[in-house]
């Protein structure tokens, strides 16, 4: 059991079921409607809890009626908040879900009302007790502070941030990371035609870090020094992909966390991804459908 700090946002995720994905300026029916907690860094707190790992999530939260749905499953998870930075002022950001049923896709409109965490707050934790460092890449500014100083005041324990959306100066945070988790939108956006050639040339830039690329539903690579490894990934029948990155994620560290080489750590985390493609929801995901 390690205890790892996963840094970044928690959210309510409202989540819409339909039949297929509708066209624009259709009118359909909604066949199944929940309100999940979601956000990167708590889903893969909430992963990484229940591969037996203590975690804790340092994060904002508005003061609001649905906060209660977020702290509610962070404590049924045994998720430490006590770094959460409350606001008196926003909204609990807020994601508008439609999960197809035909495919699985989840097509996120997302609402943010909602000051992010400072370094200021972030210096307050202390910092000695954590095995692994956890980051979603977002926030650039800030969490550019925190990662720098977390590899100031310890560099020897391990740091990871997720890449997965585009934003000005986001490659600002590569430099203090021990893995980079990058996503398949990420590296299109560069103009990557596969996770091989994102690792290729990136880890060519950092060849002592780890370089992982998820693939979608093909699967993912992952880089280290000289080495290259690629991972297919097996979905019988996808039925809910939201949060599938986040849960990869969580994986790659459990296994790291183990010492377990780069190819079985890939190995599964493609597993556990797609045993959660495969069900709703990230709980319970040791278990197949
Ligand atoms: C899934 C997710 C959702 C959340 C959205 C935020 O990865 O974390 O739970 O609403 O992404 O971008």
């Amino acid at each position: 059991m390690a205890n790892i700090l996963c840094t970044g946002i928690a959210t309510l995720d409202i989540i819409n079921t339909v039949e297929n994905y509708p066209a624009e300026d259709d009118e359909i029916r909604i066949i199944a409607h929940e309100k999940r907690r979601g956000g990167n860094a708590t889903n893969t707190a909430v992963v990484l809890s229940q591969l037996g790992h203590q975690c804790h999530w340092a994060g904002t939260l508005a003061n609001d009626s649905d906060q209660h749905i977020i702290l509610s499953e962070l404590q049924a998870f045994n998720i430490n908040y006590d770094y959460c930075d409350f606001q008196a002022q926003g909204k609990i950001p807020t994601s508008y879900i439609t999960l197809s049923q035909e495919t699985g896709s989840r097509t996120i409109c997302h609402y943010r009302d909602l000051a992010e965490l400072t370094f200021n707050a972030f210096k307050k934790i202390n910092l000695q007790a954590f095995d692994w460092f956890h980051f979603e890449g977002r926030n650039i500014k800030q969490t550019m502070q925190m990662m720098q100083w977390c590899k100031q005041q310890y560099p020897d324990i391990p740091l990871s941030v997720e890449i997965e959306k585009p934003c000005e100066a986001i490659c600002s945070l590569f430099s203090f990371a021990d893995i980079i988790f990058f996503s398949q939108s990420y590296a299109h956006s560069l103009n990557y035609t596969s996770a091989h050639d994102l690792c290729q040339s990136i880890g060519k830039q950092y060849p002592e870090k780890i370089i992982s690329c998820a693939w979608g539903k093909d699967g993912a690579g992952a880089s280290l020094q000289e080495q290259y490894v690629w991972q297919k990934a097996v979905v019988i029948k996808a039925i809910d992909t939201l949060a599938a990155g986040d849960v990869f994620n969580a994986a790659m560290i459990d296994q790291q966390l183990k010492k377990t080489s780069l190819k079985s750590s890939l190995q599964y985390a493609c597993q556990l991804a797609a045993n959660k493609c495969q069900r709703q929801g990230i709980t319970k995901l040791s278990r197949r459908n």
